[in-house]
Formats: C-alpha cells, sequence, structure tokens
C-alpha cells in the first residue's frame, strides 16, 4: 500500500521559508493542512500569494485544491502527523530563542491525541527535542512520551534561492523516539520525496548533523575570511588562490564574504551555548564565529579608505539581502556595513528590487531605492554588496563601480 493511502493526516506548522515549500511538497501526495500563526500570511497565500517568495505562485495554487490553511490549532484536531517547521533565531545577547518553538508545542499539546507523531524540522542544538520540547508536549498533553505520542526530528536543508539543490532532490535524514514511528516516517519522506531518506539512530545524532552541517561552513568560512586577509597582505587574489587550490580533489571550495542570513551564522551560537552547558570549550568554531562577525566593520573600514583615496563623497550599495537572488534580509551583513559607513559619509544609499521596502525600513530603518529610475542623484561610488541577477543589466554611468570582492 502507498503511503499516501494510508490515512495520514498530516499538518505542517510555520509556513515560511521550509513550511511553505515543505505544505507544496506533502500536498502532492496527502491532503494536508497548513497552519501559520500569522493570520495576513494565511489570507495571502489563501490567494496563491507569498510576498517572501518561498514558493512559485504556481505550486501554492496546485496545493491548495487538495489541502486548506489556517492559523488555529484547533483545526488540526483531525491530523495525526505534525511537521513543525518555525523560526529558531537568536536573541540579542545571541543565545538561542525557542520561544516559538516552545509555544508551538504548547499549543500542539492541548490537541494530541494517542497515536499522533510532532516531527520537528526546526534547526536546534543536541538535545533540545527530547529535553525541551517532548516535556511540553508531555505537560499540556497530559501524556508520556512512547506511550501516549511519539517524535521524529528530520533536518531541513533547503537552500533559498537555489534551483540546483530542491526540496525534492536533497536527501534527508530523520530520526524517531520509537522504531515503528522511525518507520512510518521513513514512509511519508520516501513518498514525497526523490532523493534518498537516512535513518539516524538517534534524535540526537539528527540534530548534531544538522548543527555540523551549517557550523563547518561557518568555520570554512572564517577560514576563507582569515586566508583572504593573509592573501591581501601578501598582494595577491584569494579568488585566484581559491581557484587554483580548488584543482586539488580534497579541497573544500569556499569563498570568503559576509556571513547573514538564518541559517549558519546564528546555528553556530546553538552549538557554542550548548556546548557551554556541557564544559566545552570549542574554541576554534569560536574565533571563526568570531572572524564572520568582525567581516562587515572590516569590509566597511576598507571601503571608506578607498572611498577617501578616491574622493568619492557618495555612495550607492547595489543589494540589501543576506545572499543573492532573494528578498530574505535576515541578519544581513550589508546593512551593518550601510550604518558604519553612514557614520563617515554623507550620502550612502542602497539600491534593491528584489527586497521589500517596507520590512527594511521597519526592521533596520533603512530607506532602499526599489528601482533605478527611483534613484534621485549621481553616486561617486557604487558597490555591488550582493549578486542579484537584476543587477546585471543596470548600468551606472560616471560612476566607478567595485564588486564586494573587491573590498574582501
Ligand atoms: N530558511 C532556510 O533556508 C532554512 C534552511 C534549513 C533550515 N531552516 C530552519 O527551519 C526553521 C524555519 O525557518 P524558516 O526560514 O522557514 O522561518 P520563517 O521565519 O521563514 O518561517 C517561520 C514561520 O513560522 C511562523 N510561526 C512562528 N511562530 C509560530 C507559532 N507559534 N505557530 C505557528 N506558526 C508560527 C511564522 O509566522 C513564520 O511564517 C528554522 O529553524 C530554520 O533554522 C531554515
Amino acid at each position: 500500500m502507498k503511503a499516501s493511502d494510508k490515512g495520514y493526516k498530516i499538518a505542517i506548522v510555520g509556513l515560511g521559508y521550509v513550511g511553505l515549500p515543505l505544505f507544496c511538497l506533502f500536498s502532492k501526495h496527502y491532503a494536508c493542512i497548513g497552519l501559520d500563526k500569522d493570520k495576513i500570511r494565511i489570507n495571502y497565500l489563501n490567494e496563491a500569494i507569498d510576498y517572501r517568495e518561498c514558493e512559485k505562485r504556481r505550486n501554492i495554487r496546485q496545493a491548495l485544491q487538495r489541502s486548506t490553511l489556517t492559523s488555529s490549532y484547533s483545526d488540526l484536531r483531525g491530523c495525526n502527523i505534525f511537521i513543525v517547521c518555525v523560526p529558531t533565531g537568536t536573541d540579542a545577547q545571541n543565545q538561542p530563542d525557542l520561544t516559538p518553538l516552545k509555544n508551538v508545542c504548547k499549543s500542539l499539546s492541548n490537541i494530541l491525541k494517542e497515536g499522533d507523531i510532532v516531527i520537528f524540522e526546526s534547526t536546534v542544538f543536541p538535545g533540545a527535542t527530547e529535553e525541551i520540547c517532548v516535556p511540553i508536549l508531555e505537560e499540556g498533553s497530559s501524556m508520556k512520551i512512547n506511550k501516549g505520542f511519539t517524535v521524529g526530528y528530520s533536518p531541513e536543508r533547503i537552500n533559498i534561492g537555489d534551483k540546483t539543490h530542491r526540496i525534492v532532490s536533497i536527501p534527508k535524514i530523520i530520526s524517531a523516539s520509537k522504531e515503528d514511528t522511525l518507520s512510518l516516517i521513513y514512509d511519508i519522506y520516501s513518498t514525497v520525496l526523490e532523493a534518498s531518506v537516512v535513518k539516524a539512530s538517534s534524535i540526537k545524532v539528527a540534530e548534531a548533523a544538522k548543527m555540523y552541517e551549517n557550523v563547518q561552513r561557518d568555520v570554512l568560512i572564517g577560514l576563507a575570511n582569515e586566508y583572504a586577509d593573509f592573501c591581501k597582505s601578501e598582494g595577491i587574489s584569494i579568488k585566484e588562490v581559491t581557484e587554483c587550490a580548488s584543482t586539488k580533489w580534497n579541497f573544500a571550495n569556499i569563498n570568503p564574504g559576509l556571513v547573514g542570513g538564518h541559517c549558519i551564522g546564528v546555528d553556530t551560537y546553538y552549538l557554542l551555548q550548548r556546548a557551554k552547558n556541557k564544559n566545552q570549550q570549542m574554541s576554534l568554531v569560536q574565533s571563526a564565529r568570531k572572524i564572520n562577525e568582525e567581516e562587515s566593520s572590516k569590509i566597511a573600514h576598507r571601503i571608506k579608505d578607498y572611498a577617501l583615496s578616491i574622493n568619492a563623497k557618495t555612495i550607492l550599495l547595489l543589494g540589501l539581502s543576506y545572499k543573492e537572488n532573494t528578498p530574505d534580509c535576515r541578519n544581513t551583513k550589508v546593512a551593518d556595513v550601510y550604518n558604519k559607513l553612514k557614520t563617515d559619509f554623507s550620502v550612502v544609499d542602497c539600491l534593491d528590487p528584489i527586497v521589500n521596502k517596507e520590512e527594511i525600513l521597519r526592521k533596520y530603518k533603512i530607506s532602499i531605492f526599489p528601482s533605478v529610475e527611483d534613484l534621485t542623484k549621481k553616486y561617486d561610488l557604487v558597490i555591488k554588496m550582493v549578486n542579484h541577477n537584476v543587477f546585471e543589466k543596470i548600468k551606472f554611468g560616471g560612476s566607478k563601480i567595485k564588486d564586494l570582492n573587491d573590498f574582501l
């Protein structure tokens, strides 16, 4: 019997960059309910409008032919599998903020029934599912783990803006609190994915694997940033050095740069906090994080020196999102560069046709220009901070044009 015929009723909780594509994917095989606490988002999604551009309009429309959306947990009572994809960010002190995850557990605990399965996809430190989420589910449901309900953990590896590694083709790690739940989770993910589904022996292994993937990138980018400084001091190009080194089969081809976004930088803080609680130092990871945190200051400094050297008084930054071809501005380090330059130059503007203008103003107090036509002046120096495809067609006559790479 196909997994889609077995009466699974799946709820996807949190419909953002991870949850919405999952909702669309699962809806191809199961009648699902998607839940987000943001009622405005639900209203837009019901019109197949996703202003964060996590998913194509056509896919949302298709999903809505079979599945429904809600912002009320009571509508999930008929479901027996709950997949949780809410944010796991950090607070102002870079400490893990598990409030959304805890809130979801509390809400779900009120509707959990015997036999239900809660699968967490949000990125967390090893131990979080069993030590933080399970007790909340147990308390609210008055049931015990593996007696009343069971849980699973399956880290999400979706890569925003990546057309090659699509949700359906990325191998998926799964884990569960009980063997038969693991088989069931294997069943449902194998049904929706083209890629392999990999069973981890415990929830903690799956959590630690995800953490390792992201922390490894943070450390390697930290090394690349440090090596870029070294190359600069030697008067050679890090780009060329990396290209040459990449011809060796086991060299990790990682470029230096700003580490923003919701995952890599943030997840390292999760690991460091957990390690601290276990009296572990992780000094390599700490150093890399520090190097990457300081990168925006360093770049702003180099831009300033360059601007002064060519007597540039007006600067335009192209792109504000945390990486190319996405409107996602969470934890973008371009905002840091902008703010630092603002203290030294009276005219620093930013153009980004992709990001949400209102969101940027609200979050970062930065007023951006959404199109070249909106620009009010000519600039002495234009720097492409983020490589959006749309910038390829734009011409800035008379300005000195530079790239972020020139300042790495
Ligand atoms: N974005 C990525 O590329 C990516 C990749 C891999 C893993 N992850 C991880 O996946 C998780 C989700 O990230 P995201 O980027 O999709 O976040 P997101 O901010 O895009 O979306 C999360 C959604 O959850 C909703 N939400 C928050 N609290 C809720 C609650 N109590 N009940 C219901 N809905 C609630 C929000 O309104 C939001 O729409 C995080 O742990 C993240 O680290 C993200």
